[in-house]
């Protein structure tokens, strides 16, 4: 089932990120952490950051990554979960995983599908949400069972990811990205949401049908999510209320 927890604003939603991920670490320093770029998840990352927790055994994967992008571009999700990610919480470089946008693009999937089991599997997946509903690059259509695949993105994820790049011609068309099927494998998701232009996907996904028109949606079929969404991401939740009194620790803030 989904956990729902409201915060006041999305710093107060990554220390709560943080805390939850900082539980399942010391139970297993060497778990396997699944990563999600974008600008949502940024507060987590730095909250994990400050509790200064030894993290060099860790394992991270990457929900995803452009293709035709040139190696080592600065906006690749590789070079991004590096300097954003693994940097700041010290991970080891050698247990960091982006889908291989430079392989063999006929390998690349089910070699990222063998990477993930060959590690035991993800232990803790963190995952934004698109404005259209996508998760990792999952756009409306995509198979809710789909394994790591070749993609098209959406026109209106081009448009919302222009602001990292020269302009919107820069934006890659295509991308390597888990399936919705490997997302639902991790044994815990976190999805975190902020802001009020994502309050329509956040209602749909937490509360509309299950619909591949809204590969977040999906996220209703695994035992164990927890959705932290600021209040503006939350404001257009039917059950608000219901989430704000049955939030497991009250406040999370
Ligand atoms: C990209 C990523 C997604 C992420 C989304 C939202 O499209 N591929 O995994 O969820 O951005 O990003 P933001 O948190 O910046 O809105």
């Amino acid at each position: 089932m989904t956990d729902v927890i409201i915060v006041p604003h999305l710093h107060a939603g990554g220390a709560a990120a943080a805390t939850l991920l900082a539980a399942v670490l010391s139970q297993k320093p060497d778990m396997v952490l699944g990563v999600a770029t974008g600008s949502t998840p940024l507060p987590i990352w730095s909250a994990l950051a400050a509790m200064r927790l030894d993290m060099s055994r860790v394992s991270a994967f990457a929900l995803d990554e452009y293709l035709d992008l040139p190696p080592g571009h600065p906006e690749s999700y590789a070079a991004v979960v590096h300097r954003e990610i693994a940097v700041p919480l010290g991970l080891n470089p050698r247990k960091v995983h982006t889908p291989d946008a430079q392989a063999d693009l006929r390998d690349a999937p089910s070699a990222y599908e063998s990477a993930i089991r060959a590690a035991g599997g993800i232990d803790v997946q963190v995952v934004g949400i698109g404005r259209n509903g996508h998760i990792g690059f999952n756009e409306p259509g995509s198979s809710l069972s789909g394994r790591t695949h070749i993609a098209n993105l959406a026109a209106q994820t081009r448009r919302d990811n222009a602001r990292f790049f020269e302009s919107l011609d820069q934006v890659p068309t295509r991308c390597i990205t888990q399936g919705v099927g490997t997302i639902l494998d991790a044994r815990r998701l976190i999805l975190v949401a902020s802001g009020r232009r994502k309050a329509d996907a956040v209602a749909a996904a937490l509360e509309g049908p299950v619909t591949a028109s809204v590969p977040a949606s999906a996220l209703q079929l695994h035992p164990d999510v927890v959705a932290i969404v600021d209040e503006d991401a939350a404001s257009r939740l039917s059950f608000a209320d219901h989430y704000r009194m049955s939030a497991p620790h009250g406040d999370a803030a």
